[in-house]
C-alpha cells in the first residue's frame, strides 16, 4: 500500500469517526429536545384541571357570593373580566356578553346593517354567524373557503361584493385566521366594516397581529366546546374604536342612554336612574348582558387561557406528527407566519387516493378505541332553514324579499359554493380539548393505527387491481 493509500484511508477512517459523532450527537440532541418537551407537555397537562374548573375559577365565585346580589354587580366582577380580557388582547375595549352570537349581533347592530343590506360570511361556519345577520333583517351572502386553508376566499368575497354589501364576517375556522390583510385591503376600498368571528380562535396569530386585534371589532365566544368557558355560555367582543364599542355595548344593554364603552359600565348612575325625568333609552337594543358569576369564571379561565391553548395546539402537534406520513390525510394549511390555536384539527380525506368516505373511518376509529369523530358543519346555505328561506314563517318574510332590497340574492341552492360543497364530506375534525395528556396520547395511538389499518386495505386493493389487470 503506498503512502498516499494509507493517508487516504487513514483520512476516510477519520472523516468516517467524524460523521459518526455528529450523527449520534444529533439523535442526541434531538431525543433530549422531545424529552424536555415530553416533560414540559406533561407538566402543562398537570396544570389544568382536570373537569376545567380552576382554584382560580372558584375563588372568583367565591368572592362574588360573598359580596352577594343585588341591582348592580357590586364586586364588579364583570368589568374585571372585561378590563382582563382587553389588557391581553392589548386593546382599547372589551364588551362581554351572554353568547358568540349575541355579539355578533350586537356588532352587525352597531354598525347599522339593517333591511336592504347584504354582509359576506364564509359558507362553512356555525350557523349562527349567518343567523345573526338575519336577526338585522339583512341578507347573507355566502362566500366559497380555499380546499386547503378551509377559510373564506377571498377571489370570492371581491366576486359578491355589491353595491349593497355592507360587512363581511371573515370565520377563524377551527382555530385559523383567514386572510385578514387581504379582507382588510378590500373592506377599505368597498368601506365595509370588518367583525372577526373568532369563537374558535384564542391567542392565534396572522403574521405578526394576535388574530382578533385586525378587524373593526372581533368577537369571541365562551361556549362550553371552546378553548375558555364561562360555564357554557358566554361572549365578548373587542375593539380600538371607542365610539363603535359604546354603539356595541349599547345593542347588548337595551339601548340605555347612560351606558358607555368602559368595562362595567352597566350601571346608570343612581342620581341619574332614580329621577322620574330620566329617559332610559336612547336608543334600541336586546338584553345579551353576561351574567356575574359566568364573568367571575371567565376570569379565572382567563388567567390559564396560554396553558388551555398551548394543551391544543400540543395535541394538534400529536395528530399532526402522524398525519405526515398519510398519503391520502391532508391537514388543513397553517400558512407561513399564522399561528393555529386548534380549536379542532381537521384533514381533508383525498378521495381520488383512497376507496372508503368519512364514514368507514369514523366506524373504524370508534371501534379501535377513539373518542368519537366530527365530520363538518353542512354548508349553511345548504341547510334547510336556508333552503327554504324558512325565517320569519314563509319565504316570501325573509330580508331578500324586503322592499329595501334591490340585491339578487333570492335563493340559496347547490351551487353557490362549489368547494366547500365538494369537500365538505370529506372532511375529519380530531379533538383537542383533552385536558388529559395520557388521553390524548392514547387517541392519537388510535388514529396512527386507523390509518394503519387503512393502509393495508388501500395497499391489498391497488393489489388487487394491478392483479386484476394483469389477468386481462
Ligand atoms: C364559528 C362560530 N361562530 C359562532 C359561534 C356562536 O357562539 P355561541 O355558541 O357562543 O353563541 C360558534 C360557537 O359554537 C362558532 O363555532
Amino acid at each position: 500500500m503506498s503512502v498516499n493509500q494509507r493517508n487516504q484511508r487513514i483520512g476516510f477512517k477519520f472523516d468516517f469517526i467524524i460523521i459518526f459523532y455528529i450523527k449520534v450527537w444529533g439523535i442526541l440532541k434531538i431525543m433530549s429536545i422531545n424529552m424536555l418537551m415530553e416533560i414540559e407537555t406533561r407538566k402543562l397537562f398537570d396544570r389544568l384541571p382536570k373537569n376545567r374548573v380552576g382554584e382560580a375559577d372558584v375563588r372568583y365565585v367565591y368572592e362574588l357570593m360573598e359580596k352577594g346580589f343585588s341591582n348592580s354587580d357590586k364586586s364588579g366582577i364583570v368589568g374585571r373580566f372585561e378590563e382582563a380580557f382587553a389588557r391581553k388582547y392589548g386593546v382599547d375595549y372589551a364588551i362581554s356578553f351572554n353568547s358568540g352570537t349575541a355579539t355578533m349581533h350586537a356588532c352587525l347592530m352597531a354598525a347599522g346593517i339593517g333591511p336592504g343590506d347584504e354582509v359576506i360570511i364564509p359558507a362553512l361556519t356555525m350557523a349562527s354567524t349567518a343567523f345573526v345577520v338575519l336577526q338585522c333583517y339583512a341578507v347573507p351572502v355566502f362566500a366559497d373557503v380555499t380546499p386547503d386553508t378551509l377559510t373564506i376566499d377571498v377571489e370570492d368575497i371581491k366576486r359578491k361584493i355589491t353595491p349593497f354589501t355592507k360587512a363581511i364576517i371573515p370565520v377563524s375556522i377551527y382555530g385559523l385566521s383567514p386572510d385578514m390583510d387581504a379582507i382588510m385591503k378590500i373592506a377599505k376600498e368597498y368601506g365595509l366594516v370588518v367583525i372577526e368571528d373568532n369563537a374558535q380562535c384564542y391567542l392565534g396569530y396572522y403574521k405578526d397581529r394576535l388574530v382578533g386585534t385586525i378587524g373593526h371589532a372581533a368577537s369571541f365566544s365562551f361556549q362550553g366546546s371552546k378553548h375558555m368557558t364561562t360555564s357554557g355560555e358566554g361572549g365578548m367582543v373587542i375593539t380600538n374604536d371607542e365610539a363603535y364599542a359604546a354603539k356595541i355595548r349599547k345593542a347588548g344593554v337595551l339601548g340605555y342612554s347612560a351606558i358607555g364603552a368602559r368595562p362595567g359600565s352597566t350601571c346608570i348612575p343612581r342620581d341619574v336612574r332614580q329621577d322620574w325625568e330620566f329617559k332610559r333609552h336612547d336608543g334600541f337594543g336586546y338584553n345579551y348582558r353576561m351574567p356575574s358569576i359566568c364573568a367571575a369564571l371567565g376570569l379565572g379561565q382567563l388567567e390559564r387561557l396560554d396553558d388551555l391553548v398551548a394543551a391544543r395546539q400540543a395535541i394538534a402537534a400529536l395528530y399532526d406528527d402522524i398525519v405526515a406520513s398519510c398519503e391520502w390525510l391532508i391537514p388543513q394549511l397553517v400558512p407561513q407566519g399564522y399561528i393555529h390555536s386548534y380549536f379542532a384539527y381537521t384533514c381533508r380525506l383525498d378521495t381520488e387516493l383512497v376507496d372508503f368516505d368519512f364514514r368507514a373511518f369514523r366506524s373504524k376509529f370508534i371501534e379501535l378505541g377513539g373518542d368519537g369523530l366530527y365530520g363538518a358543519w353542512c354548508p349553511v346555505h345548504l341547510e334547510p332553514v336556508f333552503k327554504n328561506m324558512n325565517f320569519f314563517g314563509n319565504a316570501m318574510r325573509a330580508p331578500n324579499f324586503h322592499e329595501l332590497y334591490k340585491g339578487k340574492v333570492r335563493s340559496y341552492q347547490e351551487g353557490d359554493c362549489p368547494v366547500l360543497e365538494k369537500i365538505q364530506p370529506t372532511l375529519f375534525q380530531f379533538k383537542t380539548g383533552y385536558t388529559s395528556w395520557e388521553k390524548a396520547l392514547e387517541q392519537a395511538e388510535v388514529l396512527k393505527r386507523t390509518i394503519e389499518a387503512f393502509n393495508k386495505q388501500t395497499a391489498t386493493i391497488l393489489q388487487l387491481n394491478v392483479k386484476n389487470a394483469c389477468n386481462c
